[in-house]
């Protein structure tokens, strides 16, 4: 497919306050998220007008801004009628709402001015649900070292580090990247990572070398729900090169199984390489959740 016959996302987008075609969309050269990359912004998964857990992604929107010395432009009101008229003038449907809020426009220096208006877009895609292949076979992994700055936690739309590093996981011959820092796992270019050792689900901490992932929080909470042994804390390298299950989350992936790492298979004896019992029990617990979401009543926040 050429670039230009590609769909860039669906065709109505919101810009500061106003619907219209992707077409009639501007923004000035000088904004300082096309200069700076100061931005902040959300990805947040819409079923069939059912938002999972938009609240949340609302609240960590505000606290990036808040990180960045940003004033949030809009009530968590006005987030969710926005929002809503997006998804309508879309045709509705399983969509990922992106929303991304830069500082604004200004001549080209480095302090933030104060009292420069936002500029607010937001643009709808449909949500690239995994095809079933990929929870039988599930997909690759490799090792590399986390480079990104030491702000990880702040959702910000300067995203030099992780695009390099999921070209290079790319270029290394792995779907994924798996990132470690000081010998201890960090999280994926988009996503976040959960090992098992021994039937422990072993999950890196919610510090400033992650985000913290609103699926992430769910499935934690869900495997709690359940009983499963899961430990937050820090996991070496070791531990994941040995782990028994590996895999990845977040808001557009949902839970996707990593199979091989640094091309050896993940887990032991006839169940290596392929994806293990409490990953299925996860993938379970996580449709079941968006099962009774379904039965919510519609722009349910939760
Ligand atoms: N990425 N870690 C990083 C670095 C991420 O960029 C993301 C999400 C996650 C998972 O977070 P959540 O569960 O809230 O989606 C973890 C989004 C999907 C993106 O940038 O497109």
């Amino acid at each position: 497919m050429t670039h230009a016959a590609q769909q860039l996302c669906l065709p109505t987008v919101y810009l500061n306050g106003e619907y219209m075609p992707l077409e009639n969309a501007r923004i000035s050269p000088l904004d300082r998220g096309f200069i700076f990359g100061d931005g902040v912004y959300e990805v947040i998964p819409y079923y069939d007008g059912r938002g999972l857990r938009a609240n949340e992604h609302l609240i960590r929107l505000q606290r990036s801004m808040e990180e960045l010395y940003m004033t949030n432009p809009y009530s968590l009101e006005k987030w969710e009628s926005a929002i809503n008229g997006l998804i309508a003038k879309n045709g509705g449907g399983n969509l990922a709402i992106y929303i991304q809020v830069t500082r604004g426009v200004a001549k080209r220096d480095f302090p933030p001015p104060a009292g420069l208006t936002p500029t607010v877009f937001m643009m709808a895609n449909p949500l690239p649900t995994p095809k079933p292949e990929i929870y039988v076979n599930g997909i690759s992994a490799v090792s590399l070292d986390d480079n990104r700055w030491l702000k990880c936690h702040i959702k910000s739309t300067a995203l030099l580090g992780a695009v390099l590093l999921k070209h290079e996981s790319n270029l290394l011959g792995g779907d994924e990247g798996i990132m470690f820092r000081d010998g201890y796992l960090t999280e994926s270019s988009a996503s976040n990572i959960a090992a098992v050792k021994n039937g422990v689900i072993l999950c890196p901490p919610m510090d400033n070398l992650i985000l913290g992932g609103i699926t992430y929080v769910l499935m934690i909470e869900l495997a709690k729900k359940a009983g499963l042994p899961l430990e937050v804390r820090r996991v070496s390298r070791k531990e994941v090169r040995g782990a028994d299950e590996l895999w990845i989350m977040s808001s557009t992936k949902e839970v996707v199984p990593i199979v091989s790492l640094d091309g050896r298979p993940v887990g032991h004896g006839i169940e290596a390489g392929k994806p293990g019992p409490i990953f299925k029990t996860m993938y379970q617990l996580f449709q079941n959740y968006k099962r009774e979401l379904a039965s919510a009543p519609p722009q349910a926040a939760e």
